[in-house]
C-alpha cells in the first residue's frame, strides 16, 4: 500500500476476528519499531509482545477503554526506561505509531490504548497495574498498548473533514496557510 494510503485508511480498530496473527507479522511490526528516530538515537524503548489470552484478558482490564485488548490476538506493550532518556514520552510515540502504521500496511488492525497518565481504578495507575501483571522493572515506564490483529469491524478511511487546513499557519501563528 502506498504510504499515503496507508495515512488515510488507518483507523482505530478494536474488534478482531478470532484468527492469530502470523509471527513473520508480528517480526515485521517489531521491525518498524527499531527503524524509529529517537533522540541522541539513545533508543530507551523495550516492548513485550504478549500473545497469552490470559494475559490479554488481564490487559484489557487495565482501564476503561481497554476492553478491546480481550479480542485481540496480540498485543505489543510499548515501554522505556526512563533514566536512559528524558524524553522517552516522544521516543515511544514514535515507535507506537509505527506499529500502528505497519500494522495497516500489512492488512491487520490496530489500536492504541493509553497507559501513563490512567488510572486503573481509584488507587492504582494503569501504569503500576500493567507493571504487575508483565512484571515490568521499575525503570520501565509504560507508555501505551497497541491491540493488534484482523479486523472485525470496518470504518471508512479519513475524509475531508480532517483536513482542517485553518490549523496551519504561514510564517506568524494565526495568518492563515493558503492550500494550493
Ligand atoms: C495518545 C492516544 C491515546 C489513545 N488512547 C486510547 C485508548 O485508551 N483507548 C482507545 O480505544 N483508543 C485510544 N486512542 C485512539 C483514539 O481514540 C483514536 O485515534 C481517535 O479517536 C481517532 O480515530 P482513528 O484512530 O480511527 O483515526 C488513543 C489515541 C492516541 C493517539
Amino acid at each position: 500500500m502506498e504510504f499515503f494510503e496507508v495515512l488515510r485508511k488507518r483507523r482505530s480498530i478494536r474488534r478482531f476476528q478470532d484468527r492469530p496473527v502470523p509471527r513473520e507479522l508480528v517480526d515485521k511490526l517489531l521491525e518498524s519499531t527499531f527503524l524509529a528516530p529517537s533522540s541522541y538515537n539513545k533508543r530507551p524503548w523495550h516492548f513485550i509482545v504478549v500473545d497469552d489470552g490470559e494475559k490479554l484478558k488481564a490487559l484489557s482490564k487495565a482501564k476503561l477503554g481497554a476492553s478491546g485488548l480481550a479480542t485481540a490476538p496480540v498485543a505489543i506493550v510499548v515501554t522505556a526506561d526512563e533514566t536512559k532518556s528524558d524524553v522517552w514520552i516522544e521516543d515511544s510515540s514514535i515507535v507506537a505509531e509505527h506499529i500502528q502504521l505497519s500494522a495497516f500496511a500489512l492488512g491487520l488492525g490496530a489500536f492504541w490504548v493509553q497507559i501513563r497518565n490512567r488510572m486503573h481504578d481509584e488507587t492504582k495507575s494503569a501504569e503500576e497495574y500493567v507493571r504487575e501483571v508483565l512484571s515490568i522493572p521499575e525503570n520501565y515506564r509504560v507508555l501505551c498498548i497497541i491491540g493488534v490483529g484482523y479486523p472485525a469491524e470496518k470504518k471508512p478511511p479519513h475524509g475531508e473533514e480532517v483536513f482542517e487546513w485553518e490549523k496551519a499557519s504561514h510564517n506568524t501563528f494565526g495568518r492563515p496557510w493558503k492550500k494550493r
